[in-house]
């Protein structure tokens, strides 16, 4: 295993996600910012140095589990005091486990301002992953705003609340194309937009993915959205899914596969199509009425010109609100055999209800009635060092009123803020019930995908409507896939389970960013005694700052 040193600037800067010319962040210059690779075992160093003016940073490594570096999750307000600018926090941490992975900001909304990347592990040397492939790919997915994230944030908090609306783009690693379509010669693939023009080089020419024929290529895809469930097609191909955040799948054929914030996957596929053509890879917005043209890239066989347009139209996106399709999806991803397997039994079942509310005019959403607010100590220094009056010493509730009509809009929108922490015994097994509901207005109900910080968890099943005692007997003990992110449907359910095996403490929220911003998520916190010394630059502010920083510890 070897160590892997970077060293990074994070600013804001000009770039052309989708031609438009707009500020973005970028890390050393580069937006995305910059794919790590690495081998499993291996030691990331990331030296973190915040160049942005008037405001924090921190960095997230997205289903890396932190084992033994919990205040190395990047998550202000829970891991960390956020990196005040001019300064440089390092972030080492083991990435003990071969898959697909991505970075990106946690403080206010900078993911959706650029803040992301990909983090690539293979496999040990001289170890096989179970597929094989001759060459591989990686595709970053993002949504893009013009308007900037200050206004965004703005907007959310405001008074009536100002809804951000659908992105204007949708980007592939960090490339779109507005106001214009690669699709012209097929009416803009339905959009009807004129035809994109490049002279070449441009930031935001498609990606071309340059192929051989009759060779096997794996796709490695992440979506790091701020908003959009998105489905992936290859013109043609069919491909065989083979893993899901970082762990292996009972590989399955499809035809196009959707992929919601904070998941990814890797595909694995043969071109095997006529090799004097070329094929359109396309991403279009499910689960939320699109008003976005679908992302495209091109699979170019070297074996013809890559300028050539592929001549078939695009594959069209799967109808937006075609949730048995989107169910019966996820209801076929399982583990592979010889996955690890949930313990039979569980110690604590924990429910939570996921509903908007409103405090004061304000719109929220709330989980059993709280909506979450990070205090300004984090939790793991308040936690590890006794600070109690740092947050709510009362801890959030386990469950909400079994009359509950999770199918019409509160009947009392009120709600309340609160910052409290579930506090879970150390190993022991967990069962999370993420229990849907309509939303403010009549007849709507979202889809929100739930990533959950420091762990996988095995999904044991999706439900509609009301989870109730008879579904637990239907839980698939078996082969439930191993994930980090899981989606619940409108108006249904999804049950998760997890040993809280790693001290510290984690984040588990929708990963929609305005929902998170809006109070869509809870704390977890397990075994923080075992935790080892904590960096002092992760305690520099709130209550640890004043009362450790520049202190004899004892
Ligand atoms: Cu990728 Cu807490 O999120
Ligand atoms: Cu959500």
């Amino acid at each position: 295993a070897k160590a892997r040193h970077f060293k990074w600037e994070v600013e804001y800067m000009y770039g052309a996600p989708d031609c438009l010319e707009h500020v973005v962040m970028g890390i050393n210059g580069q937006f995305p910012g910059p794919t790590i690779k690495a081998q499993a075992g291996d030691t990331v160093v990331v030296h973190l140095t915040n160049k942005l003016h008037t405001e924090g940073v921190v960095i997230h490594w997205h289903g890396i589990r932190q084992l033994g570096t919990p205040w190395a999750d990047g998550t202000a307000s829970i891991s960390q005091c956020a990196i005040n600018p001019g300064e440089t926090f390092v972030y080492r941490f083991t990435v003990d486990k071969a898959g697909t992975y991505f970075y990106h900001g946690h403080y206010g909304m900078q993911r959706s301002a650029g803040l992301y990347g990909l983090l690539i592990v293979d496999v040990e040397e001289g170890k096989k992953e179970p597929f094989q492939y001759d060459g591989e790919f990686n595709l970053l997915l993002s949504d893009w705003w013009h308007k900037g994230v200050h206004e965004q944030e703005v907007d959310l908090s405001a008074n009536p609340m100002r809804w951000i609306g659908e992105p204007q783009s949708l980007l592939i690693n960090g490339r779109g194309q507005y106001n214009c379509s690669l699709a012209a010669a097929h009416n803009g693939n339905g959009s009807g937009l004129p035809e994109c023009k490049f002279r070449g080089n441009e930031r935001c020419a498609p990606n071309i993915l340059h192929v051989m024929p009759n060779k096997t290529y794996r796709l490695r895809v992440a979506s790091t959205t701020a908003l959009a469930s998105l489905n992936l097609a290859i013109g043609n191909h069919k491909m065989l899914m083979v893993e899901a955040d970082g762990n292996y799948l009972e590989p399955f054929w499809v035809n196009d596969f959707d992929i919601y914030s904070g998941e990814t996957y890797s595909v694995v596929f043969r071109t095997d199509q006529n090799p004097a053509n070329n094929y359109w890879i396309s991403v279009g917005v499910r689960g939320r009425e699109p008003r976005t043209p679908q992302a495209l890239a091109i699979l170019h066989y070297q074996t013809t010109t890559a300028s050539k347009l592929p001549t078939l139209a695009p594959p069209k996106t799967p109808l937006w609100n075609d949730y048995a399709r989107s169910k019966a999806f996820s209801n076929k991803i399982l583990a592979l055999s010889g996955s690890p397997k949930p313990p039979l039994i569980n110690h604590r079942r924990i429910f939570l209800l996921n509903t908007q509310n409103r405090i004061d005019g304000y719109t929220k959403w709330a989980i059993n009635n709280v909506s979450l607010t990070l205090p300004p100590t984090p939790y793991l220094g308040a936690i590890k060092h006794g600070f109690s009056n740092a947050f709510d010493q009362k801890s959030p509730p386990d469950t909400f009123l079994s009359t509950y009509d999770i199918m019409k809009p509160p009947s009392n929108p009120n709600s309340t803020y609160g910052n409290g922490v579930y506090m879970l015994k150390f190993n022991t097994t967990i069962d999370v019930i993420l229990q849907n509901a309509n939303a403010l207005n009549a007849n709507v109900s979202e889809i929100h995908p739930w990533h959950l910080h420091g762990h996988d968890f095995w999904v044991m099943g999706y439900g509609e409507g009301k989870f109730s005692k008879k579904n637990i007997g239907k839980f698939n003990l078996k082969n439930p896939p191993l994930r980090n992110t899981a989606v619940i449907f409108p108006y249904g359910w999804t049950a998760l389970r997890f040993v809280t095996d790693n001290p510290g403490v984690w984040a588990f929220h929708c990963h929609i960013e305005p929902h998170l911003h809006m109070g869509m998520g809870v704390v977890f916190a397990e075994g923080v005694h075992l935790v080892g010394n904590i960096p002092n630059e992760a305690l520099s502010c709130g209550l640890t700052g004043k009362m450790l920083i520049g202190k004899p510890h004892k």
